[in-house]
Parts: structure tokens; sequence; C-alpha cells
């Protein structure tokens, strides 16, 4: 039977001080926002257009994907992308590691455009080349300062629940969980006897393509699912302790796989799904839904013909 993580009363009182970008009287207005995970403007231009997406998601190798060679080229397609999507939040990241550099690069993205937010590695400072004696806390200290001068940040890189607190302690308008990442790793590494149940897939989602995700998640649903994924798991933890102590601070899932991580994510209490431009292109897609509109339009020829 399913029985599907029941979101709390809390988590729902959360919500209503949240962000809003419907009509108030729109059915769906306290539901989460859906950014696109993309540097390709020709890729984002439809989403926004169509009203899919109201927000963006960045970071260096998205934008080195998206064909930036250098530093202005990058500067330059992010200053596109935050044109296009105005009023609607890009997400830029920082690629400075030292604390002064940092604040000077944030307050340069910060100037590219007023819906800029400018995204913070949370942590990772003293694995950087030839820094095992850096600050831990610089993500944390840059997070704060920005928050102070008015500049909004995306703590990023997050894998634990822990780090989303700090983050969200420090001042950050979004963390970002990696929900993906964590669940490849966990899957690599499956040890069912110390972390029970810590992968993403059912072992039938690897003997199928990719393109079959969205027919596992119809029988994950119908099944109640076995809640393995670790990523997703996350969400609900930091979803969890946010409602407990009223932080506002906005839990953005990131680094999505599939189809089925969306529904987990929904039904976790995350408040943004930032989605890659080719699940976005899917998620009106079943193929029960394609033989279904098929036989309709076969049948409705019965209409015409007589
Ligand atoms: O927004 C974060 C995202 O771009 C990372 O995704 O697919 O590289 O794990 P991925």
């Amino acid at each position: 039977m399913l029985k599907p993580e029941a979101i709390s009363s809390m988590v729902l009182e959360r919500r209503r001080h949240m962000h809003r970008t419907k009509n108030e009287n729109h059915p769906a207005v306290l539901a989460p926002r859906i950014f696109a995970d993309s540097a390709v403007i020709e890729d984002i231009r439809p989403l926004v257009e169509g009203g899919i997406i109201n927000g963006v998601t960045t970071n260096p190798t998205l934008l080195k994907t998206a064909g930036a060679q250098s530093w202005d080229q990058a500067k330059s397609m992010m200053r596109d992308i935050l044109k296009l999507m105005r009023p609607f939040p890009v997400s830029l990241e920082l690629t400075e590691t030292e604390e002064s550099a940092m604040l000077i690069q944030a307050k340069e993205l910060a100037r590219l455009g007023d819906n800029s937010v400018i995204k913070v590695t949370i942590g990772g400072y003293r694995g950087v080349q030839n820094k095992k004696n850096a600050d831990p806390f610089t993500g944390l200290k840059v997070i704060k300062a920005l928050y102070d001068s008015g500049v909004r940040t995306n703590a990023t890189l997050i894998f634990n629940a822990t780090q989303a607190f700090w983050a969200a302690n420090a001042g950050a308008t979004y963390v970002s969980p990696f929900l993906g990442r964590l669940a490849d790793y966990m899957y690599k590494n499956d040890q069912p006897e110390r972390a029970p149940g810590n992968s993403l897939y059912w072992i039938e989602d690897h003997k199928n393509s990719k393109k079959d995700q969205s027919v596992f998640n119809s029988e994950y649903v119908a099944n109640g699912g076995s809640r393995k994924d670790a990523g997703v798991r996350l969400i609900h933890e930091i979803v969890t302790i946010f409602a407990n102590y009223d932080i506002r601070t906005e839990v953005l899932a990131a680094s999505i796989r599939n189809a089925v991580q969306l529904t987990e994510c929904l039904l976790a209490g995350a408040d943004i799904l930032t989605v890659p431009a080719d699940i976005l292109m899917s998620v009106a897609d079943h193929p029960l839904t394609d033989i279904g509109m098929a036989s309709f339009l076969n049948d409705s020829k019965a209409f015409s013909e007589k």
C-alpha cells in the first residue's frame, strides 16, 4: 500500500509564509517553484516564455557545456540569461576560493543583473589544491557577508542536513542539496548491511534505458516505492528541520536525474526543483498518455466521417 512520507502541518505552515510567484487565487499558489538547471539560453527561452519555469540555476560546468571558453564569455552568457529571466532569479556560481576574492567576484556577478543570486560552495575549501590550511568556514563567512550587504545567495554542493542548517544560519536564501550525485555515490558504494536502503534506483531501472524511467515512475508510485533514494531522504530531512525551526531558506532540490526523483521531491516537501532542460521537456509525457491520445484521436475520426 502506498504510504508516502506525510507532510507535517509544520511543513505546510512554513510554506504558507514562503515565496509565491502565482496569483493568490491560483489553485497551485503554494506549489514549489520550478527552475531550469541549464546555461543554454536556447533551451531556457521556450521554458520561460511558456511559463514552465520561473528561475534558472547555472554552474561553471553548465556554462562550459554551453560553450563558454573564457570568464568574459561566461559573464556574457550569464548576463544574457539574467536579462531573459528578469525578474526571476538566476544562480551564478563563484569560481574564486579566497574569502576576499569571492566577495569581489560576488559583487561583480551581482552587478550583471538585479535578479542574480550568488552561488557559494558550502565547504570543500581545504580540499582545493595546495590549500589544506584554508579556513573551513570560508563559504559560510561569504554567505554571511553577502547576507549583510543584501545580496541573495544559494549555498551549493550540500550533501547533508547539517550543511544546509549552517548555510541557512549564515543567511543563505537557498540551499541546494545535490540529490543525483548523492544517489550516484550511494549506488556505487551500496552496502546494505551498513546503510539499509541507501541506493537510488530499483534494480530494474538499471536493466532498462533511461528513457523508460517514466514507466517505472508509475510502477514505483503504484507499489509504494521502497524509499531507497538517499538524495530524496536528504530533502525530507532538511525540510523537516527547516519546518521545525521555521527557517525560511528555500530548499532547492538540485542534480535531478529522472522524473521519479521529481515526484519524490514533491512528496518530501522541496520548495524548488531545478531540473535539466531535457527532463523538463519530458514531464508532460508518459507512454500510456501517448497510447491513450492515439486511440482517442483515432476514435474521434468517427465524428468527422459521419
Ligand atoms: O544544480 C546542480 C546541478 O547542475 C548538478 O547536477 O547533474 O552535475 O549532478 P549534476
